[in-house]
């Protein structure tokens, strides 16, 4: 068995954006061009040779080979040991666990998240760190800056082990683990939350439905909520994987994970539902006849967070990205803690994590998570819910009231046009940036703008600043919209449009969100003249 040097051409579109580097299947499938990117992890890295690489994915189509291609390439490079995943599954959190309890120097997760898989569907691949988390801005520029010139890679001539079979293989001088990928997960969620408790919910006949959307988190869901806390057989539907996610977006929100909120809104609706995305690290959350938007979710966890055994010293600090909802201010505030507002996107997080600056972080798209792994973590939200619920034996509904009555409610709404020319959603992204100066005294739906900028952040811990983060208009009394072109699509533009208004404990908590919003709506459109320069009249998304 040897090295073989292979001789390579640089592709120039590797730059990894939101959540590492995502493109169409057969984008992948070019010559050399998973090869290419893999390398220049490598390449961009010192230092490992000997060590541990933890290397997972989603499932989706496309998975086997590259775990293939991975394990054969950090043979070649000199790493001392890889653990995978059975069939080269992991979840985001189990991942980011095991890098973290292996003591690897790092781990490869081949995702494309919410985005849906298949042979001309979406792939990606990310590399974390060793905290965990996925790699900051410094080392992702690193690798792209190696994909620009990289001229060769190093591989072994060796199949990679049968990634079916748990126990220990061998490629080439390395040492290959494969692990069953549910287990360490389901002990870290064990030692987090009190599981007697919530099994002592699920016997009193308190009913659950959560949707795996054919992800990668039915088998962790079955393990942990039917077999380890006692849920009814049935709680968790579409639980196996499957590489093209039974043809659907395995993206839980109500337009993806409609069946369940029809499900939750209907005459005999179960106490509790969720979904998790593709990958494991998102979570939406519904109760009985109630959608809990996940800025509300963040800050409800946030404010109950103590009654879980895993928080029960209280929390060092709240972290939100930017257009999230201010709703966890509120919390923290009261709880008199930090709160640290990020730039969109988990990578913002390790460093607050590590720090001890923050231990539960959210952002608005459904992902919340805290200290316990370096990503969120759809299912460690679910069951803090439930460890909530089974302390406080409350409904969703009266939970949800109940805080509002205390913090004041933050009305919120996302709207995506999707697939829109990339010339087009530029364009408008620079006249508003244009715009920005003059806007502050302008007066549009009624609605006055208190100020207007690109929110740019200024990382208290290693002092890098990422500029260009999304426009804000500021209205007078606290409202805002935001706009922000999406890092993590494949097809076109995505224009993202955040759109928040508060309303005190005193004022009215019982609103529908589009009427609460719909100056805010209306100004936004108008401002960045969305209509007229994306061809759209309404949003594809409405979260
Ligand atoms: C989206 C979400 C962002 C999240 C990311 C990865 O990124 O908006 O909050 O961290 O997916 O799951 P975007 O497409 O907006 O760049
Ligand atoms: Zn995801």
């Amino acid at each position: 068995m040897a090295v073989i040097t292979v001789q390579t051409q640089p592709y120039l579109d590797q730059k990894p954006g939101t959540s590492g580097l995502r493109k169409k299947v057969p984008h992948f499938q070019q010559a050399n061009y998973a090869e290419n990117f893999i390398q220049a992890i490598f390449d961009a890295q010192s230092g490992f040779e000997g060590k541990t690489l933890v290397v997972g994915g989603d499932g989706r189509y496309h998975n086997r080979h590259v775990i293939g291609l991975c394990i054969r390439m950090a043979a070649a490079n000199g790493v001392g040991r890889v653990i995978v995943g059975k069939g080269g599954i992991l979840s985001t959190p189990a991942a980011s666990n095991l890098i973290r309890k292996s003591g690897a120097f790092g781990g490869i997760i081949l995702s494309a998240s919410h985005n849906p898989g298949g042979p001309t569907e979406d792939f990606g691949i990310k590399f974390n760190i060793a905290n965990g988390g996925p790699a900051p801005e410094k080392v992702t520029e690193a690798m792209y800056g190696k994909t620009r010139t990289i001229a060769r890679y190093l591989i072994e001539d060796a199949a990679a082990p049968d990634l079916d079979v748990i126990g220990k293989a061998q490629c080439g001088a390395m040492a290959v683990d494969i692990v069953d990928p549910v287990l360490l997960y389901a002990d870290l969620m064990e030692e987090l939350f009190d599981f007697p408790a919530i099994r002592a919910l699920f016997a009193s006949g308190f009913r659950m439905r959560f949707d795996a959307m054919s992800a990668v988190t039915g088998p962790y869901a079955h393990e942990i909520l039917e077999r380890r806390l006692g849920a009814a057989a049935g709680t968790v539907i579409n639980g196996t994987p499957l590489e093209d996610f039974g043809h659907h977006h395995p993206d839980p929100n109500l337009v993806h994970a409609k069946a369940l909120y029809d499900e939750m809104m209907g005459a005999n609706a179960p106490d509790f539902g969720a979904a998790s995305d593709g990958d494991g690290d998102r979570n939406l959350i519904i109760g009985k006849g109630i959608f809990i938007t996940p800025s509300d979710s963040l800050a409800m966890l946030a404010a109950n967070a103590h009654l879980a055994p895993g928080y029960a010293q209280g929390l060092a600090g709240i972290a939100r990205s930017m257009p999230t909802s201010g709703a966890a201010d509120r919390v923290a505030e009261k709880l008199g803690i930090g709160l640290h507002e990020t730039p969109t996107g988990w990578k913002f997080f390790g460093n607050l994590l590590d720090a001890g600056m923050a231990t539960i972080c959210g952002e608005e798209s459904a992902g919340t998570g805290s200290s316990h792994v370096r990503e969120k973590d759809g299912l460690w939200a679910v069951l803090l819910w439930l460890n909530i619920l089974a302390v406080r034996r409350d409904s969703m509904k009266a939970i949800a009231a109940a805080h509002w009555q205390t913090y004041g409610r933050n009305y919120y709404a996302r709207h995506d046009y999707e697939a829109i020319d990339t010339d087009a959603a530029n364009t408008l992204m620079a006249h508003l940036r244009d715009r920005m100066a003059t806007l502050p005294g302008e007066t549009v739906h009624g609605l006055t703008i208190a100020a207007a900028d690109d929110f740019e952040y200024l990382d208290p811990v290693d002092g890098s600043l990422s500029k260009n983060q999304g426009v804000r208009i500021l209205f007078a009394g606290g409202s805002r919209a935001v706009f922000r072109l999406s890092g993590t699509g494949t097809s076109g533009a995505t224009l993202r449009v955040y759109m928040e208004r508060y309303e005190p404990a005193s004022g009215n908590l019982a609103l529908e969100v589009a009427d609460a919003l719909g100056p805010i709506i209306a100004a936004a459109n108008d401002l960045a003249e969305v209509a007229a320069r994306t061809g759209r009249t309404a949003p594809d998304v409405i979260t």
